[in-house]
C-alpha cells in the first residue's frame, strides 16, 4: 500500500492477499474449497453492497465504507475455518465477533478516521446475528446494508447448491441430517413470521426453512428485488423433501413474495 490513502483497490488487494494466505498446497482439498467459498462470497457481497449503496444514491464516502463493510464482513471465517474446521458459529465462536477482533489485530484500516473504523467493526459484528445488536446511528444503515448484501449472496450459494446433485459439502448443510421432517418449533416460527435461531435447527429442512425466514428481515427494495428476480426462494424450497410441510412454506412465500413486491 501507497503513503497516499488506500483506495478500494488496494482494500481488495489486502483482502485476498489475506484470504489466499489461508489456501494449502497439501491434499486437504475440503480446507481449500472452504477458504475460497469465503473469499469468493466475500467478493461477491462486495460488489452487492456497493449494488444495494448505489441504489441507495449514497455519497461517494458512505458508498466507500459500504464497500469496506461488505469486503471484510466474513473476514473472521478464514480463521475460523483453519483453526476449527467447522462455519459452525455454535461448536467454535461467533465469526462476527472474531471479524473486529481480526480487523483490529491485522490493522486493516487503520488509516481510515475513527468514524469509519467504528462503523466496519459495527457492521461486521452485526453482519451474522440473527438480529442487530449495535444500533449506532452512525453505522444502523451500513450494517443492514451489509446484512442484505451478505443474504443475497447466501441465497445465491445455497439455491445453487440444493439444485444440483454433485457432491455435497457438510460445511454448506451445516452437518445437519437430511431427512424429511421440518420441526414443528421451526415452522411455527415461520408462520408467525419470526426469525429462527440456528441453535433450533435439528433437519437440514429446518436450516432450509430458516434461510427461507430471512426474507422477513430484508432491509432495501433492491435485495428484495434480486432475491425475487432470481428464483432463490423456489430452488430452496423445491429442495426441501419434508412434502406436506414445504407447500405449505410455499404458500407462505409466495404471499410474502407479493408482500415484498
Ligand atoms: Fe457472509
Amino acid at each position: 500500500m501507497s503513503s497516499l490513502k488506500p483506495t478500494i483497490d488496494d482494500y481488495l488487494k489486502v483482502f485476498k492477499d489475506y484470504s489466499n494466505s489461508f489456501l494449502s498446497d497439501n491434499i486437504d482439498d475440503n480446507l481449500n474449497v472452504n477458504i475460497k467459498l469465503k473469499r469468493d462470497h466475500s467478493l461477491r457481497v462486495f460488489e452487492n453492497a456497493e449494488a444495494i449503496a448505489k441504489s441507495l444514491n449514497l455519497n461517494e464516502k458512505d458508498l466507500f465504507i459500504t464497500q469496506l463493510c461488505g469486503l471484510f464482513h466474513d473476514i473472521g471465517r478464514f480463521e475460523q475455518f483453519t483453526k476449527y474446521k467447522t462455519f459452525r458459529d455454535e461448536d467454535s465462536l461467533y465469526h462476527g465477533a472474531l471479524g473486529e477482533e481480526i480487523l483490529k489485530k491485522e490493522k486493516f484500516i487503520v488509516t481510515e478516521s475513527l468514524d469509519i473504523q467504528n462503523i466496519v467493526c459495527d457492521a461486521v459484528y452485526n453482519h451474522g446475528l440473527i438480529a442487530i445488536e449495535r444500533k449506532n446511528t452512525i453505522s444502523l444503515l451500513f450494517s443492514k446494508i451489509t446484512r442484505d448484501a451478505d443474504k443475497i449472496d447466501i441465497f445465491r450459494i445455497v439455491a445453487k447448491y440444493y439444485r444440483k446433485s454433485g457432491p455435497r459439502n457438510i460445511a454448506l448443510e451445516y452437518g445437519l441430517k437430511d431427512i424429511p421432517i421440518i420441526s414443528d418449533s421451526v415452522i411455527t416460527k415461520f408462520k408467525t413470521k419470526e426469525l429462527i435461531n440456528k441453535q433450533e435447527l435439528h433437519t437440514l429442512n429446518d436450516f432450509k426453512t430458516m434461510q427461507l425466514a430471512w426474507i422477513f428481515d430484508l432491509n432495501f427494495p433492491y435485495t428484495k428485488e434480486k432475491i425475487i428476480e432470481q428464483g432463490y426462494l423456489n430452488s430452496i424450497l423445491d429442495s426441501i423433501n419434508a412434502v406436506d410441510q414445504r407447500e405449505i412454506l410455499r404458500d407462505l412465500v409466495f404471499v410474502s413474495e407479493n408482500e415484498l413486491r
